[in-house]
Protein backbone atom coordinates (compact mmCIF):
# COMPACT_ATOMS: atom_id res chain seq x y z
CA UNK A 1 0.00 0.00 0.00
CA UNK A 2 1.38 3.15 -0.70
CA UNK A 3 0.31 6.04 2.07
CA UNK A 4 0.88 9.73 2.66
CA UNK A 5 2.30 11.57 5.62
CA UNK A 6 1.98 14.83 6.05
CA UNK A 7 4.49 17.20 7.71
CA UNK A 8 8.07 17.39 8.31
CA UNK A 9 8.87 17.39 11.73
CA UNK A 10 10.05 14.97 14.49
CA UNK A 11 6.19 14.16 14.92
CA UNK A 12 6.34 13.21 11.50
CA UNK A 13 9.52 10.79 11.77
CA UNK A 14 8.18 9.00 14.69
CA UNK A 15 5.18 8.38 12.88
CA UNK A 16 7.24 7.35 10.06
CA UNK A 17 9.12 5.26 12.06
CA UNK A 18 6.40 3.76 13.47
CA UNK A 19 4.48 2.83 10.23
CA UNK A 20 7.40 1.44 8.64
CA UNK A 21 7.89 -0.70 11.60
CA UNK A 22 4.33 -1.98 11.33
CA UNK A 23 4.50 -2.67 7.89
CA UNK A 24 7.89 -2.02 5.77
CA UNK A 25 6.86 -3.50 2.92
CA UNK A 26 4.52 0.42 3.05
CA UNK A 27 5.53 2.39 0.05
CA UNK A 28 5.87 5.87 2.53
CA UNK A 29 5.50 9.39 1.06
CA UNK A 30 5.98 12.33 3.08
CA UNK A 31 5.15 15.84 2.12
CA UNK A 32 7.43 17.86 2.58
CA UNK A 33 9.08 15.69 5.54
CA UNK A 34 12.91 16.72 6.21
CA UNK A 35 16.37 15.04 6.10
CA UNK A 36 15.93 12.28 8.42
CA UNK A 37 12.35 11.47 7.15
CA UNK A 38 14.26 11.04 3.50
CA UNK A 39 16.33 8.51 4.61
CA UNK A 40 13.05 6.28 5.18
CA UNK A 41 10.58 7.23 3.26
CA UNK A 42 10.26 9.76 -0.31
CA UNK A 43 9.81 13.08 0.17
CA UNK A 44 7.75 15.53 -2.17
CA UNK A 45 8.60 19.07 -2.46
CA UNK A 46 4.55 19.89 -1.53
CA UNK A 47 4.09 21.90 1.53
CA UNK A 48 1.62 21.21 4.41
CA UNK A 49 -0.67 23.61 3.78
CA UNK A 50 -1.01 22.88 0.37
CA UNK A 51 -4.56 20.97 0.55
CA UNK A 52 -5.11 21.19 -3.13
CA UNK A 53 -1.42 20.49 -4.18
CA UNK A 54 -1.80 17.20 -1.77
CA UNK A 55 -5.62 15.74 -2.80
CA UNK A 56 -4.01 15.84 -6.79
CA UNK A 57 -0.86 14.22 -5.23
CA UNK A 58 -3.13 11.61 -3.83
CA UNK A 59 -5.05 10.98 -6.66
CA UNK A 60 -1.96 10.61 -9.32
CA UNK A 61 -0.55 7.95 -6.97
CA UNK A 62 -3.57 6.28 -5.82
CA UNK A 63 -2.77 6.78 -2.14
CA UNK A 64 -4.48 4.05 0.10
CA UNK A 65 -3.93 6.15 3.35
CA UNK A 66 -3.12 9.95 4.46
CA UNK A 67 -1.98 10.43 7.94
CA UNK A 68 -1.68 14.38 8.87
CA UNK A 69 0.53 15.34 11.49
CA UNK A 70 0.04 19.36 11.74
CA UNK A 71 -3.07 20.89 12.73
CA UNK A 72 -2.64 23.75 9.96
CA UNK A 73 -3.99 21.25 6.80
CA UNK A 74 -6.67 19.96 9.74
CA UNK A 75 -7.91 23.57 10.31
CA UNK A 76 -7.62 24.40 6.61
CA UNK A 77 -9.90 21.30 5.27
CA UNK A 78 -7.49 18.61 4.00
CA UNK A 79 -9.87 15.64 5.50
CA UNK A 80 -13.02 17.52 3.75
CA UNK A 81 -11.30 17.63 0.79
CA UNK A 82 -9.45 13.84 0.59
CA UNK A 83 -13.11 12.57 1.79
CA UNK A 84 -14.68 14.11 -1.17
CA UNK A 85 -12.40 12.18 -3.24
CA UNK A 86 -13.12 9.19 -1.42
CA UNK A 87 -9.32 8.95 0.08
CA UNK A 88 -8.89 7.26 3.61
CA UNK A 89 -7.65 10.05 5.51
CA UNK A 90 -6.62 9.80 9.25
CA UNK A 91 -7.90 13.43 10.91
CA UNK A 92 -10.79 15.35 11.83
CA UNK A 93 -12.56 17.30 9.54
CA UNK A 94 -12.28 21.00 9.49
CA UNK A 95 -15.32 21.47 11.72
CA UNK A 96 -13.97 19.01 14.35
CA UNK A 97 -10.95 20.45 14.03
CA UNK A 98 -12.35 23.90 15.71
CA UNK A 99 -12.19 21.97 19.01
CA UNK A 100 -8.07 23.03 18.66
CA UNK A 101 -8.34 26.37 15.98
CA UNK A 102 -11.19 27.83 18.17
CA UNK A 103 -10.93 27.88 22.64
CA UNK A 104 -13.55 29.93 22.41
CA UNK A 105 -15.41 26.61 20.73
CA UNK A 106 -13.49 24.00 23.14
CA UNK A 107 -14.86 26.02 25.96
CA UNK A 108 -18.58 26.50 25.07
CA UNK A 109 -18.01 22.73 24.09
CA UNK A 110 -16.75 21.80 27.33
CA UNK A 111 -19.54 23.56 29.46
CA UNK A 112 -22.17 21.70 27.04
CA UNK A 113 -20.34 18.62 27.91
CA UNK A 114 -19.68 18.90 31.82
CA UNK A 115 -15.99 18.27 31.02
CA UNK A 116 -14.11 19.70 33.98
CA UNK A 117 -12.21 22.86 32.49
CA UNK A 118 -11.13 27.10 34.10
CA UNK A 119 -13.95 28.87 33.75
CA UNK A 120 -13.03 31.56 31.31
CA UNK A 121 -14.62 34.37 29.49
CA UNK A 122 -14.14 35.54 25.58
CA UNK A 123 -13.59 39.13 24.15
CA UNK A 124 -13.10 40.80 21.07
CA UNK A 125 -13.26 44.35 22.51
CA UNK A 126 -10.06 45.44 24.47
CA UNK A 127 -11.46 47.98 26.71
CA UNK A 128 -14.47 45.18 27.70
CA UNK A 129 -11.41 42.55 28.50
CA UNK A 130 -9.17 45.37 30.32
CA UNK A 131 -12.13 46.13 32.41
CA UNK A 132 -13.16 42.37 33.23
CA UNK A 133 -9.45 41.79 33.61
CA UNK A 134 -9.42 44.37 36.50
CA UNK A 135 -11.93 42.64 38.84
CA UNK A 136 -9.72 39.44 38.55
CA UNK A 137 -7.02 37.61 40.64
CA UNK A 138 -3.94 37.11 39.02
CA UNK A 139 -2.08 34.69 37.58
CA UNK A 140 -4.56 35.20 34.81
CA UNK A 141 -4.34 33.12 31.37
CA UNK A 142 -5.01 35.82 28.40
CA UNK A 143 -5.57 32.97 25.35
CA UNK A 144 -5.69 33.98 21.77
CA UNK A 145 -8.85 31.95 20.48
CA UNK A 146 -7.22 31.14 17.45
CA UNK A 147 -4.20 29.00 15.66
CA UNK A 148 -0.73 31.19 16.87
CA UNK A 149 1.58 29.08 16.08
CA UNK A 150 1.66 27.65 20.00
CA UNK A 151 2.47 31.25 21.10
CA UNK A 152 -0.87 32.50 22.00
CA UNK A 153 -0.78 31.97 25.52
CA UNK A 154 0.55 33.65 27.92
CA UNK A 155 0.00 33.50 31.82
CA UNK A 156 -0.18 36.79 33.12
CA UNK A 157 1.39 37.35 36.74
CA UNK A 158 1.10 41.13 37.58
CA UNK A 159 -1.62 43.33 36.77
CA UNK A 160 0.96 45.31 34.36
CA UNK A 161 1.30 41.87 31.97
CA UNK A 162 -2.21 41.66 31.77
CA UNK A 163 -2.71 45.21 30.28
CA UNK A 164 0.39 44.12 28.20
CA UNK A 165 -1.20 40.90 26.94
CA UNK A 166 -4.46 41.92 25.77
CA UNK A 167 -3.44 45.20 24.12
CA UNK A 168 -0.72 43.00 22.95
CA UNK A 169 -3.58 40.40 21.35
CA UNK A 170 -6.47 43.01 20.40
CA UNK A 171 -4.59 46.29 20.47
CA UNK A 172 -2.09 45.55 18.08
CA UNK A 173 -3.12 41.96 16.39
CA UNK A 174 0.02 40.65 16.57
CA UNK A 175 -1.34 36.88 16.36
CA UNK A 176 -3.69 38.53 13.53
CA UNK A 177 -7.18 36.71 13.37
CA UNK A 178 -6.15 34.31 15.16
CA UNK A 179 -6.04 36.84 18.66
CA UNK A 180 -8.98 39.05 17.36
CA UNK A 181 -10.83 37.15 19.76
CA UNK A 182 -9.22 36.54 23.32
CA UNK A 183 -10.42 34.41 26.13
CA UNK A 184 -9.55 35.49 29.93
CA UNK A 185 -8.98 31.88 31.93
CA UNK A 186 -8.79 31.32 35.51
CA UNK A 187 -5.06 29.68 36.21
CA UNK A 188 -5.20 26.34 37.27
CA UNK A 189 -2.35 24.85 39.16
CA UNK A 190 -1.16 21.76 39.19
CA UNK A 191 0.81 18.99 37.27
CA UNK A 192 0.50 18.71 33.28
CA UNK A 193 0.00 15.65 31.48
CA UNK A 194 -0.90 14.85 28.24
CA UNK A 195 -3.32 12.02 27.17
CA UNK A 196 -4.11 10.87 23.18
CA UNK A 197 -7.32 9.10 22.30
CA UNK A 198 -7.39 7.59 18.91
CA UNK A 199 -11.34 7.37 17.88
CA UNK A 200 -14.00 6.79 15.57
CA UNK A 201 -16.39 9.47 16.36
CA UNK A 202 -17.84 7.01 19.49
CA UNK A 203 -15.35 4.37 20.16
CA UNK A 204 -11.74 5.79 21.67
CA UNK A 205 -8.70 3.64 23.10
CA UNK A 206 -6.09 5.98 25.05
CA UNK A 207 -2.20 5.78 24.43
CA UNK A 208 0.21 5.78 26.78
CA UNK A 209 0.31 9.39 28.72
CA UNK A 210 3.36 11.66 28.31
CA UNK A 211 4.32 14.74 29.72
CA UNK A 212 5.85 17.33 28.14
CA UNK A 213 8.51 20.57 29.31
CA UNK A 214 6.94 23.75 27.57
CA UNK A 215 10.03 25.79 28.96
CA UNK A 216 12.49 26.45 27.42
CA UNK A 217 15.37 26.14 30.22
CA UNK A 218 16.10 23.41 33.31
CA UNK A 219 13.85 23.73 36.03
CA UNK A 220 10.62 24.99 34.06
CA UNK A 221 12.00 28.37 33.46
CA UNK A 222 12.53 30.91 30.29
CA UNK A 223 10.09 31.72 27.51
CA UNK A 224 7.47 29.02 26.65
CA UNK A 225 8.35 26.77 23.45
CA UNK A 226 6.33 24.58 21.47
CA UNK A 227 8.07 21.69 23.83
CA UNK A 228 11.52 20.84 24.89
CA UNK A 229 11.33 17.18 25.75
CA UNK A 230 8.75 14.80 27.31
CA UNK A 231 8.42 11.41 29.21
CA UNK A 232 6.36 8.54 29.45
CA UNK A 233 4.80 7.04 30.89
CA UNK A 234 4.19 9.01 34.24
CA UNK A 235 3.92 7.78 37.24
CA UNK A 236 0.43 9.66 38.68
CA UNK A 237 -1.16 8.51 35.35
CA UNK A 238 -2.13 5.47 37.41
CA UNK A 239 -4.51 3.47 35.39
CA UNK A 240 -7.36 4.66 37.56
CA UNK A 241 -6.80 8.27 36.48
CA UNK A 242 -6.53 7.31 32.53
CA UNK A 243 -10.42 5.70 33.27
CA UNK A 244 -11.44 9.12 35.03
CA UNK A 245 -10.55 10.55 32.21
CA UNK A 246 -11.94 8.79 29.65
CA UNK A 247 -15.20 9.08 31.29
CA UNK A 248 -15.09 12.13 32.19
CA UNK A 249 -13.52 13.78 29.34
CA UNK A 250 -12.92 11.84 26.05
CA UNK A 251 -16.60 10.09 26.14
CA UNK A 252 -18.50 13.27 26.91
CA UNK A 253 -16.38 14.96 24.53
CA UNK A 254 -16.81 12.91 21.52
CA UNK A 255 -20.44 12.71 22.31
CA UNK A 256 -20.81 16.48 22.23
CA UNK A 257 -19.00 16.67 18.85
CA UNK A 258 -21.68 14.15 17.62
CA UNK A 259 -24.49 16.19 18.93
CA UNK A 260 -23.50 19.08 16.71
CA UNK A 261 -23.07 17.19 14.08
CA UNK A 262 -18.72 17.19 14.19
CA UNK A 263 -17.91 13.97 14.99
CA UNK A 264 -14.07 13.56 15.66
CA UNK A 265 -12.44 11.02 14.05
CA UNK A 266 -8.32 11.09 14.41
CA UNK A 267 -6.61 11.53 17.31
CA UNK A 268 -7.76 13.75 20.19
CA UNK A 269 -5.33 15.07 22.48
CA UNK A 270 -5.93 16.23 25.68
CA UNK A 271 -3.44 18.26 27.42
CA UNK A 272 -4.30 18.16 31.26
CA UNK A 273 -4.01 19.90 34.76
CA UNK A 274 -4.24 17.34 37.48
CA UNK A 275 -4.61 18.57 41.11
CA UNK A 276 -6.39 17.64 44.35
CA UNK A 277 -9.86 18.48 42.36
CA UNK A 278 -8.70 16.08 39.39
CA UNK A 279 -8.01 16.35 36.03
CA UNK A 280 -9.06 19.15 34.54
CA UNK A 281 -8.87 20.11 30.68
CA UNK A 282 -5.79 22.68 29.82
CA UNK A 283 -6.76 22.58 26.45
CA UNK A 284 -7.75 20.02 23.41
CA UNK A 285 -5.52 19.50 20.69
CA UNK A 286 -6.84 18.03 17.05
CA UNK A 287 -3.79 16.15 16.49
CA UNK A 288 -0.51 14.17 18.13
CA UNK A 289 1.56 16.22 19.73
CA UNK A 290 4.94 17.30 19.48
CA UNK A 291 7.35 15.91 21.60
CA UNK A 292 4.82 13.98 23.39
CA UNK A 293 4.99 11.61 20.12
CA UNK A 294 8.70 10.92 19.75
CA UNK A 295 8.59 9.33 23.56
CA UNK A 296 5.57 7.63 23.15
CA UNK A 297 5.58 5.64 19.79
CA UNK A 298 8.76 3.94 20.67
CA UNK A 299 7.12 2.19 23.61
CA UNK A 300 4.03 1.28 21.41
CA UNK A 301 3.65 -2.66 20.45
CA UNK A 302 0.78 -3.35 18.02
CA UNK A 303 0.26 -1.99 15.01
CA UNK A 304 -0.47 1.92 14.73
CA UNK A 305 -1.50 1.63 11.41
CA UNK A 306 -4.20 -1.11 11.27
CA UNK A 307 -5.82 1.03 13.43
CA UNK A 308 -4.96 4.45 11.81
CA UNK A 309 -6.29 2.29 8.57
CA UNK A 310 -9.48 1.45 10.66
CA UNK A 311 -10.63 5.12 11.46
CA UNK A 312 -9.21 6.73 8.25
CA UNK A 313 -11.58 4.15 6.01
CA UNK A 314 -14.68 4.70 8.26
CA UNK A 315 -14.46 1.41 10.41
CA UNK A 316 -15.29 1.36 13.95
CA UNK A 317 -12.65 0.77 15.76
CA UNK A 318 -15.91 -0.79 18.61
CA UNK A 319 -13.48 -4.67 18.79
CA UNK A 320 -10.26 -3.15 19.05
CA UNK A 321 -8.25 -4.40 21.66
CA UNK A 322 -6.37 -1.90 24.02
CA UNK A 323 -2.92 -0.76 22.77
CA UNK A 324 -0.24 -2.78 23.88
CA UNK A 325 3.23 -1.30 25.55
CA UNK A 326 6.50 -2.04 26.05
CA UNK A 327 7.41 -2.17 30.14
CA UNK A 328 10.07 0.45 29.41
CA UNK A 329 10.77 4.14 29.73
CA UNK A 330 11.28 6.72 27.33
CA UNK A 331 12.93 10.27 27.39
CA UNK A 332 12.84 12.49 24.44
CA UNK A 333 15.30 15.61 24.88
CA UNK A 334 14.46 18.25 22.18
CA UNK A 335 17.36 20.18 20.56
CA UNK A 336 16.80 23.48 19.58
CA UNK A 337 18.26 26.31 17.06
CA UNK A 338 20.60 29.10 18.14
CA UNK A 339 17.83 32.09 19.23
CA UNK A 340 14.64 29.31 19.60
CA UNK A 341 11.98 30.14 20.36
CA UNK A 342 12.04 33.70 19.41
CA UNK A 343 14.65 35.03 16.77
CA UNK A 344 15.47 31.32 15.25
CA UNK A 345 19.08 31.16 13.32
CA UNK A 346 19.06 28.78 10.27
CA UNK A 347 21.74 27.04 8.57
CA UNK A 348 24.24 25.50 11.28
CA UNK A 349 25.94 22.93 10.62
CA UNK A 350 24.97 19.80 12.42
CA UNK A 351 27.55 16.71 13.49
CA UNK A 352 25.67 13.65 14.38
CA UNK A 353 27.48 11.04 15.45
CA UNK A 354 26.16 6.97 15.13
CA UNK A 355 23.69 6.32 17.42
CA UNK A 356 23.53 3.63 20.10
CA UNK A 357 21.20 0.81 20.69
CA UNK A 358 18.10 2.34 22.60
CA UNK A 359 18.27 5.97 21.57
CA UNK A 360 16.12 7.00 18.33
CA UNK A 361 17.11 9.81 16.58
CA UNK A 362 14.07 11.69 14.53
CA UNK A 363 14.45 15.08 12.79
CA UNK A 364 12.64 17.99 13.24
CA UNK A 365 14.20 20.85 11.40
CA UNK A 366 17.28 19.57 9.21
CA UNK A 367 18.08 19.82 5.64
CA UNK A 368 20.74 18.01 4.06
CA UNK A 369 23.23 19.52 1.38
CA UNK A 370 22.45 17.38 -2.28
CA UNK A 371 26.35 17.84 -2.97
CA UNK A 372 28.19 17.58 -0.01
CA UNK A 373 25.72 15.74 1.82
CA UNK A 374 25.75 17.81 4.99
CA UNK A 375 23.34 18.22 7.29
CA UNK A 376 21.98 21.81 8.57
CA UNK A 377 19.64 23.41 10.86
CA UNK A 378 16.93 24.15 9.31
CA UNK A 379 14.24 25.91 12.20
CA UNK A 380 13.56 25.94 15.36
CA UNK A 381 13.11 22.65 16.88
CA UNK A 382 16.28 20.99 14.96
CA UNK A 383 16.25 17.36 16.58
CA UNK A 384 14.12 14.80 18.97
CA UNK A 385 16.41 12.20 20.79
CA UNK A 386 14.42 9.58 22.51
CA UNK A 387 16.41 7.17 24.84
CA UNK A 388 14.07 4.27 25.83
CA UNK A 389 15.32 2.20 29.08
CA UNK A 390 14.03 -0.67 31.72
CA UNK A 391 13.63 2.51 34.16
CA UNK A 392 13.27 6.09 33.85
CA UNK A 393 16.97 6.78 34.67
CA UNK A 394 18.17 4.73 31.97
CA UNK A 395 16.02 6.01 29.25
CA UNK A 396 16.56 9.99 30.14
CA UNK A 397 20.71 8.95 30.69
CA UNK A 398 20.47 7.91 26.86
CA UNK A 399 18.94 10.22 25.76
CA UNK A 400 20.90 12.89 27.34
CA UNK A 401 24.02 11.75 27.00
CA UNK A 402 23.42 11.27 23.09
CA UNK A 403 21.95 14.69 22.96
CA UNK A 404 25.24 15.66 24.51
CA UNK A 405 26.91 14.55 21.31
CA UNK A 406 25.25 16.04 18.79
CA UNK A 407 26.99 19.24 17.48
CA UNK A 408 25.50 22.34 16.31
CA UNK A 409 26.37 25.82 16.77
CA UNK A 410 23.76 28.17 19.37
CA UNK A 411 22.45 24.18 20.06
CA UNK A 412 20.09 24.50 22.79
CA UNK A 413 18.66 21.69 25.30
CA UNK A 414 17.27 20.37 28.77
CA UNK A 415 19.25 18.02 30.56
CA UNK A 416 16.74 17.25 33.28
CA UNK A 417 13.69 15.41 30.79
CA UNK A 418 11.35 13.50 33.26
CA UNK A 419 12.75 15.40 36.17
CA UNK A 420 9.94 15.27 38.44
CA UNK A 421 9.41 11.62 37.67
CA UNK A 422 12.65 11.15 38.90
CA UNK A 423 12.52 13.02 42.07
CA UNK A 424 9.49 11.30 43.17
CA UNK A 425 11.75 7.68 42.46
CA UNK A 426 14.55 9.83 44.22
CA UNK A 427 12.13 10.53 47.46
CA UNK A 428 10.49 6.95 47.22
CA UNK A 429 13.66 5.13 47.00
N1 LIG B 1 3.23 19.25 23.10
C1 LIG B 1 2.39 20.35 22.80
C2 LIG B 1 1.70 20.25 21.51
O1 LIG B 1 1.90 19.34 20.75
O2 LIG B 1 0.90 21.13 21.22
Amino acid sequence: MKALLVGGGAREHALAWKLLQDDPSLELICAPGNAGIAEVADCIPVKATDIRGLAAFAERADIGLTVVGPEAPLAGGIVDAFRANGRAIFGPTKAAAEIETSKRFAKSLMAEAGVPTAAAQHYTDADAALRAASAMATPLVIKASGLAAGKGVVIARSSEEVERSINMMLRDCVFGDAGSEILLEQFMEGEELSIFAITDGTNFVTMLPAQDHKRLLDGDIGPNTGGMGAYAPVSIATSLLIDTVSDTVFEPTLAAMRRLGRPFTGLLYAGLMLNDDGPKVVEFNCRFGDPETEAILPLMDGSLLDLMMMVASGESIAGASPLLWKREFATTTVLAAHGYPDAVRQGDVIRLPPSPSGVHVFHASTVRDNESGQLSTAGGRVLAITGTGRTLAEASQRSASYAEKVTFEGRQFRRDIGKRDLERDAGAA
